[in-house]
């Protein structure tokens, strides 16, 4: 695209939580240089513009829902959310805007005139898709593109026949007000056993009582996620298909496929169970990959690690998996470990692995970063 230095580039949805990841990472990486940052709202029009350690925006805050004012700039990146998006990138492109939408939303994702953005896995894809004017450009589920920065390297050399993706999510894939509540309900559920836990001599199975009696009781907020979370789990992510699948876990096949530009045949086939659990900010997930050929484990290894500079090899070893390979460890860092890595007793073409990434990183707010930094020439 035409972008000169100095250009406007409009951002909408800066201060939630992707958005503020977004503008940490911008800052660290000095991405603001050679833009002029226009900032929108949807609440605090004319209100003043972050300065965000320096960067200077010309105006006070826009208008999110004014087309007329998104009009004025080439490129729109947004992590404002789903709703956002399908209340005004239709209008947008009507009005006759040829600009390019950078979304950390899923509305877009599988449109065929939209690409899903994961550079290190799919440059070629988003390469050719700028070159044949495409427009969207649309950030891919936060468990399926930490995957692939873990695996990708076995996609990629069309070494996955197919693979389950058995998941274990964190509350942040809510929202922050889900990261909230779990804090809250471990702090309930630990003041109701405090005395208790203080004193050596109580009965765990006392304490175990209270606990799950507290959990029943309808007493916790669980306004976000329905029932508790903390000291549990949720079996079951986004809608119901009505065909026994989650929409989550339909999101792994479709989205894999498409970041990899894979169609027909070539296509890997990946399905599994997404889970919730309590932790913050990090997904994991356990595979069972049935590879296209029996290959050394150490092969398997050098390839996952020469893919890209974030795939973290954890040796298989009951202390680097446990020091390394956790959402403890992986938070806050855009390195993505990959561990258990092993051959299976079904064969010598069956491994299993585990891989963990903080899913604000490159499950949300890098992805955008980046191809913001590809749109105009930099990246
Ligand atoms: N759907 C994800 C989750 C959020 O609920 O964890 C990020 O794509």
């Amino acid at each position: 695209m035409n972008f000169n230095t100095g250009d406007s580039v409009a951002f909408v949805g800066w201060r939630g939580m992707v958005g503020s990841v977004l503008m940490k990472r911008m800052l660290e990486e000095n991405d603001f240089e050679g833009i002029t940052p226009v900032f929108f709202t949807t609440s605090n029009v004319g209100g003043e513009a972050p300065t965000f350690d320096g960067v200077l925006s010309p105006s006070t805050l826009k208008d999110a829902y004014d087309i007329d004012e998104l009009r004025k700039h080439k490129i729109i990146v947004t992590a404002q959310g789903g709703s956002y998006t399908e209340a005004v990138h239709s209008k947008l492109r009507e009005s006759g805007w040829d600009g390019l939408w950078i979304d950390a939303a899923s509305t877009l994702r599988m449109n065929d005139d939209a690409i899903i953005v994961l550079d290190p896995i799919n440059r070629h894809v988003i390469d050719q898709g700028l070159e044949n004017g495409i427009k969207d450009f649309v950030g891919g589920n936060c468990t399926v593109s930490c995957l692939l920065m873990g695996l990708g390297g076995l996609f990629k050399n069309g070494l996955v026949e197919w693979t389950t993706s058995m998941t274990y999510q964190a509350a942040s894939g809510g929202g922050a007000r889900h990261m909230r509540e779990v804090l809250k309900q471990f702090r309930d559920l630990g003041n109701n056993v405090s005395a208790e836990l203080d004193d050596p001599a109580s009965a765990i199975l006392d304490i175990d009582r209270k606990v799950l009696e507290q959990q029943r009781s309808g007493e916790l907020d669980t306004t976000q996620f329905g029932v508790p979370l903390s000291g549990s789990l949720i079996p079951w992510i986004d809608s119901d298909l009505g065909n026994g699948q989650s929409r989550e876990e339909w999101k792994a096949d479709v989205e894999t496929n498409k970041i990899l530009g894979l169609n027909g045949d070539d296509r890997v086939i990946m399905d599994g169970l997404c889970v919730r659990i309590a932790t913050m900010r990090s997904h994991s997930q356990a595979l069972t990959i049935k590879l296209t050929k029996d290959l050394p484990v150490e092969e398997i290894e050098r390839i996952i690690a020469e893919d890209n500079p974030w795939a973290k090899v954890i040796p298989n070893t009951r202390e680097d998996s446990m020091v390394d390979l956790t959402p403890v460890a992986a938070s806050g860092s855009l390195e993505i470990p990959v561990g258990r890595i092993r051959k299976l007793a079904m064969g010598p073409e069956y491994i299993s692995a585990f891989t963990v990434g903080d899913q604000l990183l490159w499950g949300a707010a890098e992805p955008i970063r980046r191809m913001l930094q590809i749109a105009i020439g930099k990246l």
